[in-house]
């Protein structure tokens, strides 16, 4: 419907922002719970296309995500052992789950080609976004 089709957009958008003005923000996507599935499902996205659409919950980086709701920042990758490899040349990883009404219903997923890149400035920086994303998907 129309209204999913602008909030899709809208998604787009807020994911091409990001990744053109922050350097080491080389991916940036929205994953958000697939209807009753324990699964995840990528929504908009900026930068290069991924086979990782779908994520069962507790799978890689984004599925611990979805059943811990809280930050995972992930300074090097290689040293994570459940890790969802996108591209070679990703070194790090954020994700920051998204509430509406208390509720996890999605997250915000960003790969960096930097070592190391984020700090809890991103974190609240992420969270900042997400409650705003939070007030689009309520309208
Ligand atoms: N690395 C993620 C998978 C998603 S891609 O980064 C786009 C993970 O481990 O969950």
């Amino acid at each position: 419907n129309t209204k999913e089709l602008s909030v899709d957009h809208r998604l787009t958008q807020v994911c091409e922002l990001l990744m053109e003005n922050i350097p080491y923000y080389n991916w940036v996507g929205f994953y958000f719970k697939n209807g009753d599935k324990e699964e995840l499902k990528l929504r908009s996205f900026a930068g290069e296309p991924t086979d990782h659409e779908i994520i069962p919950f507790g799978k890689g980086i984004c599925g611990q995500v979805a059943v811990s709701n809280e930050n995972f920042v992930v300074p090097d990758v290689k040293a994570q052992n459940n890790y969802i490899a996108c591209s070679i040349h990703v070194k790090a990883e954020i994700v920051v789950p998204l509430f509406v009404n208390g509720e996890n219903i999605g997250q915000i997923d960003i790969d960096s080609h930097t070592p190391d890149p984020f700090s809890k400035e991103d974190e609240l920086f992420l969270e900042f976004v997400n409650e705003k994303v939070a007030e689009i998907l309520e309208q």
